[in-house]
């Protein structure tokens, strides 16, 4: 095909019938991809480098060439005639299920990889339905490949992704191939620890159940689990993640493509902090504190009506958010403030070790523990060391929507000169002590919103977990509440009428909608001044 000038050069081929275009130099697996058509591939990841044309499961018949082909290493070229379901094609990819099954082992009601193996499926596929070996299978027993990790070396299948994951995207070659044919298995090298903060992505680039997270480990199966799509609130960077929930738990986080943020990948950080957020207690129901000093249980018109009245008494006031609440929150309590004549608000920042991906350097474990420190800046908060405690007379206003213990928190007596407290918690947190009025808010797991990440990327999250008690998310209880004051807006019941409210009136959203982020996110017009105190 000719190339014009400034346009991409592209081939145009045929496979199993079906006319496809693509861009010179694609793959013929690829090319089948897109065209619809489903080859089998083990070894072959779109996010590691090499292709080692190794297990020989994508071969496919080509025209006029002899021999059956590996798709994941052949070129896609113009004119090319493909042919993946030809008797000697699909024999060839029977011939290697049927290899890799003399050993792999029958455990699949036990593996956690069952319901999502793509050894599995393509047995299933190819119509493995008995074994014509009558010996014994190999045992080979189970290792600790790392602090988490377990390899099962009977279901592995060699086709080498953990280790060209350790070296090519991590740039640690930390693991190898032991031994060859039948006794080949995965180890690390001599002398060497499987210690990477990034480590926990072998785990999902295993294409079957050999490697396995110890912390989920019999936990689940794949079909017991709701999956939502999300953003990683373990740092700035804002990972895209699946969260696997099962009866109302997070049980595992896996890495969601994103070329724009994390690639195929996410840190191990990321992964356990979210998982150990299961534990602990939540605020469930409005608490108001009575005359006799007491927290008792409100519900919530009769919640909303008397701290509305409460704050319509306010002469002066401050506020404490948290990086961890989404944008519409933030954006919701701004608006809040702005009515009640409260200007500023700070927040407090978690700081740890950055970690970075030396395959994929975008991708980063940052020094920032909250997903939303710039859209915390954005509506107007201060990142500070030490939060200003209110003076005497001064009411303050408390979001805080973390799932864990917020260790941001100053302690009870930062209040003591107050004149009201109101907390918006998910926990009850420390202030809760000093509070005449606990609002439960939920967690970003439990509701739908975006945040901002550290180069100004807003991402959508999705709902993974049921609300804790009667919580609600904290852009409709400031919603309602604002209405209850005489504000504008009314109350929001959907968290893509909050984020419509907010990118309608904020510049730097100007254009975006709900819909229009999509899965990926979509860049503020314009940077934000991240300044602010940094100890
Ligand atoms: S452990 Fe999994 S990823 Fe690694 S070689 Fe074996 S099957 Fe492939
Ligand atoms: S780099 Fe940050 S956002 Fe990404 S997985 Fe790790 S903690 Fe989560
Ligand atoms: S995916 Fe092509 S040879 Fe393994």
């Amino acid at each position: 095909m000719s190339e014009q000038k400034g346009v991409a050069e592209t081939v145009t081929l045929t496979i199993d019938g079906a006319e496809v275009t693509v861009p010179k130099g694609t793959k013929v697996l690829d090319a089948a991809q897109r065209a619809g058509v489903v080859v089998p591939f083990y070894c072959y990841h779109p996010g590691i480098p090499t292709r080692p044309a190794q297990c020989r499961v994508c071969l496919v018949s080509v025209e006029g060439q002899g021999k059956l082909q590996p798709s994941c290493v052949l070129d896609a070229a113009d004119d090319m005639v493909v042919h993946t379901d030809t008797g000697e094609a699909r024999l060839a990819r029977k011939s290697v299920i049927e290899l890799l099954l003399v050993n792999h082992p029958l455990d699949c009601p036990i593996c956690d990889a069952a319901g999502q193996c793509m050894l599995q499926d393509y047995a299933f596929e190819t119509g493995q339905l008995e074994s014509r070996v009558d010996e014994p299978k190999q045992v080979m027993g189970r290792d600790r490949i790392a602090d988490d990790i377990l390899y099962f070396a009977d279901r592995c299948i060699i086709c080498t992704r953990c280790v060209r994951f350790m070296r090519e995207v991590a740039e640690d070659d930390a693991l190898v191939v032991a031994q060859r044919g039948h006794r080949a298995y995965i180890d690390t090298f001599p002398g060497r620890e499987l210690d990477h903060p990034f480590q926990g992505n072998i785990v999902d680039v295993c294409p079957v159940g050999a490697l396995v997270h110890e912390d989920f480990l019999f936990k689940a199966r794949f079909w017991d689990m709701d999956s939502a799509s999300s953003v990683c609130p373990g740092c700035s960077t804002g990972c895209n993640v699946s969260v696997a929930a099962k009866e109302n738990q997070i049980v595992r986080l896996k890495p969601r493509h994103n070329a724009d943020v994390n690639s195929y990948w996410m840190c191990d950080h990321g992964r356990k902090h979210l998982v150990m957020a299961n534990r602990g207690i939540r605020t469930e129901v409005p608490l108001l504190r009575d005359e006799d000093g007491e927290l008792r249980p409100a519900d919530w018109k009769d919640a909303l009506r008397r701290v509305a009245e409460s704050l319509a008494g306010i002469e002066a006031g401050r506020a404490l958010v948290t990086p961890h609440a989404c944008n519409e929150s933030l954006f919701g309590l701004r608006r809040l403030l702005d009515h009640l004549g409260i200007e500023g608000g700070e927040f407090r920042v978690e700081r740890g070790d950055t970690a970075r991906l030396a395959g994929f350097p975008k991708l980063e474990l940052r020094e920032d523990r909250a997903p939303n420190v710039t859209g915390a800046e954005l509506f107007g908060f201060r990142r500070v060391g030490e939060a200003t405690a209110p003076s005497t007379g001064e009411a303050l206003l408390v979001l805080s929507e973390r799932l864990e213990e917020d260790p941001t928190l100053p302690a009870p007596s930062f209040a003591d000169d107050a004149s009201y407290v109101l907390v918006l918690g998910a926990r009850p947190g420390p202030l809760a002590r000093r509070a005449d009025a606990i609002l439960p808010i939920t967690s970003f797991a439990e509701m739908q919103g975006t945040f901002t990440n550290f180069e100004g990327r807003v991402q959508r999250f999705d709902q993974a977990l049921r609300e804790a008690g009667i919580a609600r998310p904290a852009w409709m209880v400031l919603s309602r509440l604002l209405a209850l004051l005489g504000g504008e807006g009314g109350t929001l019941l959907e968290a893509s009428a909050a984020f419509e409210a907010m990118a309608s009136v904020t510049p730097e959203m100007e254009g975006m909608s709900w819909s229009g982020l999509g899965l990926k996110g979509l860049d503020l017009r314009r940077s934000v001044d991240v300044a602010g105190e940094r100890s």
